[in-house]
């Protein structure tokens, strides 16, 4: 039997959202917006949720965040590290136990940044069927803007043709071994990788670089945006409340 895993990150400082309150924290409408992503994924086909926090956080999130909304599904609260790869790296290892233990088919994995709580059901379906194709996938949308590429000082060096550019999202969805064995591999070369300059922002990025394995683009939705800064906030209970609506 496979299995699916969900990751989901929330051991994040939220620094430029200015706020005495951690952001995965913050209430939105009245409940945390870690809260929004991980009901999503209790609510599905996911088999197991590892959810990563900070040191230190991991008895109080399971209290007052897992108990409390009964999320069941959620196998283990584990502390992150000082970059959000450490912090999925951190998950990977608590997921590799449970999938050790309870898997022996090809299992799946998912990476969810809980600052996206936006997160559909439609999004969670589409990108789990296209990674059962592709092994590797991510969530994310064409842009709208034109986009330049810009030299170091500052002038525009090229205009990439828009209709190939996207924006990138979470979740990105992996065959568990592949990306387990690209981040094993970061974690080795890191100071290498830090030293060529290179910074991993994404966990497509970490497969791209570590693995022979192509990345393929999943339509997310222009909804499914990243709480970054505070008027983020205004444009998330807009987009809350045109939810409700529906
Ligand atoms: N994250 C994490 N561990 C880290 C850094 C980030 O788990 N060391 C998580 C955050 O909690 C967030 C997601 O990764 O859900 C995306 O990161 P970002 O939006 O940058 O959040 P923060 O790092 O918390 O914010 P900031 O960069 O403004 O400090
Ligand atoms: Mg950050």
């Amino acid at each position: 039997m496979s299995r699916t895993v969900a990751i989901v990150l929330a051991a994040g400082q939220g620094k430029r959202m200015n706020s005495s309150c951690k952001k995965q924290y913050m209430l939105l409408r009245e409940k945390p917006l870690l809260y929004y992503s991980l009901k999503v994924f209790q609510d599905s086909f996911v088999d197991d949720i590892i959810l990563v926090v900070n040191a230190g956080e991991e008895e109080q999130v399971h209290r007052d965040i897992v108990e409390y909304y009964q999320f069941n599904k959620v196998a283990a609260v584990v502390s992150g590290g000082k970059e959000r790869y450490h912090s999925v790296a951190a998950g990977l290892k608590a997921a590799d136990r449970i999938i050790l233990k309870k898997a022996d088919d090809y299992s799946y994995c998912f990476i969810h940044d809980s600052a996206r709580p936006f997160l559909t059901r439609t999004v969670l379906e589409r990108s789990y069927e296209e990674v059962q194709k592709y092994r590797a996938c991510v969530v994310g949308m064409p842009v709208k803007d034109t986009v330049k590429v810009a030299d170091e000082s500052g002038y525009v060096d090229y205009t990439p043709r828009r209709d190939l550019v996207w924006a990138v999202q979470t979740p990105q969805v992996f065959e568990y071994q592949l990306v387990y064995r690209a981040y094993k591999d970061l974690l080795e070369k890191e100071e290498k990788t830090l030293a060529d300059g290179i910074s991993i922002t994404d966990d497509a990025m970490v497969v791209e670089t570590f693995t022979n394995s192509r990345v393929r683009l999943v339509e997310g939705s222009y909804n499914n945006i990243k709480i970054t800064t505070p008027e983020d906030l205004i444009t998330a209970e807009r987009i809350l409340d045109s939810i409700r609506l529906k």
